[in-house]
């Protein structure tokens, strides 16, 4: 009461008089809407809202955006936004330099130059001394990829392959990618020309596959977290495959989303079952954790010394046979697409390499 009389007798406040106090009331209402309407927008909520609204949200904010343990990384030297045909990623341990000098002295020695290689380290909460040297190799040799974020150990190798891939798919133009370990042998003038002529240019996925392997509870390769079958999906083996481009980048712009499982092989074959592939199962890659032997059509051959390797190079470049001596000491097989996986691969013929 008192107010309203003191309004009244305050004919100066233009402001309380009742035309104007209307206007402000419905501006500051349209005001209020404006900025509510404004708010509602910039935060979509993904469960409710329109389908436009939330199709152009997911746009801007998905992918780029990749898991954070993937951290920084040293770009190695020699390619940064090259166009490659081929890229080779090779998961390596800190200490193994002799096998990568190795692998360098030999078959990486035949690498075109459209080809390029690089090592895949985890280099968190090295000594001193292991970390120096690696720094020494790399300004010799440019080839390493040093993930910072990843501490090195078998547990880490999906984290490697998951972060090569994120690496690849942004930092380089490539055709095709080969994974292989530090202790894998490949006959890479055969496997680049094959791969110049093979019949599928995307959604390639070739290797030695399996599909009838059962989850492991124990050991150091167990996989205690599969809970999606009773088998593996099927899945190339991990001494040695090949994806073409496109399979790469669905990996790397999915990352975020996929499950870290113990092996990258499983790992990969699991990411991929959904899509559809051409899965070639070839026995020409002697990729399983043990070799079959050796065989002169071989063309990729895991579980190599370093003596192994150097007897492999030597006996091409003299004899152009990757053998001394062809033998077998576990059988192969041809994959069966048309069985339920767990009749997939049985090694009843002696003729597979
Ligand atoms: C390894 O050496 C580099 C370069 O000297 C340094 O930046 C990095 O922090 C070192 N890492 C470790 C784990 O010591
Ligand atoms: C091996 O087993 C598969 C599937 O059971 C069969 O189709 C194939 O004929 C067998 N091969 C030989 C050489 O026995
Ligand atoms: C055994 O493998 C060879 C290829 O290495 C193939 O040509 C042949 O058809 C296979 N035999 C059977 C019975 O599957």
């Amino acid at each position: 009461m008192k107010n309203r009389e003191n309004m009244r007798r305050a004919p100066g406040l233009m402001i309380c008089r009742r035309p104007v106090r209307n206007a402000v009331f419905v501006l500051s209402c349209v005001g209020a809407f404006i900025l509510g309407c404004l708010l509602t927008m910039m935060s979509v909520d993904p469960m409710s809202c329109d389908i436009y609204q939330c199709t152009e949200k997911i746009k801007h904010t998905a992918p780029e955006d990749t898991n954070s343990w993937l951290g920084s990384w040293d770009r190695y030297g020699k390619v940064a936004e090259k166009s490659v045909f081929l890229i080779i990623v090779i998961l390596s341990a800190p200490g193994n330099i002799e096998q990568r000098n190795v692998m360098r002295q030999t078959w990486l020695s035949e690498e075109k130059s459209d080809t390029h290689h690089f090592f895949v380290i985890g280099t968190s909460s090295l000594s001193p001394d292991v970390n120096s040297s690696l720094q020494v190799e790399q300004k010799r040799f440019g080839d390493l990829l040093l993930l910072h974020n990843i501490v090195d150990s078998y547990q880490a190798l999906t984290k490697k392959l998951l972060a090569s891939f994120v690496y690849v798919h942004y930092s380089i133009r490539f055709r095709f990618l080969l994974k292989c370990d530090d202790d894998t042998y490949i006959q890479l003038p055969q496997l680049h020309k094959e791969l110049k002529n093979v019949p599928y240019k995307q959604r390639l996925y070739w290797g030695f596959f399996d599909g009838r392997a059962t989850p492991k509870k124990s050991g150091p390769w167990k996989e205690e977290d599969y809970i999606l079958c009773d088998r593996y999906l099927p899945y190339a083996l991990g001494g040695g495959y090949v994806v073409s481009s496109d399979v790469a980048t669905f990996v790397a712009t999915n990352s975020k989303y996929l499950k870290i499982y113990k092996n990258e092989d499983i790992s990969l074959g699991t990411w991929l079952a959904p899509l559809d592939l051409h899965r070639v199962h070839d026995p020409r890659f002697d990729t399983e954790y043990k070799s079959r032997g050796c065989n002169n059509k071989y063309i990729v051959t895991h579980k190599q010394s370093t003596i192994h390797m150097r007897e492999k190079f030597s006996s091409l470049k003299t004899t152009n046979l990757l053998c001394r001596d062809q033998f077998q000491v576990r059988k192969s097989y041809l994959y069966n697409w048309n069985v339920p996986p767990s009749q997939c691969c049985v090694r009843n013929n002696t003729s597979v390499p």
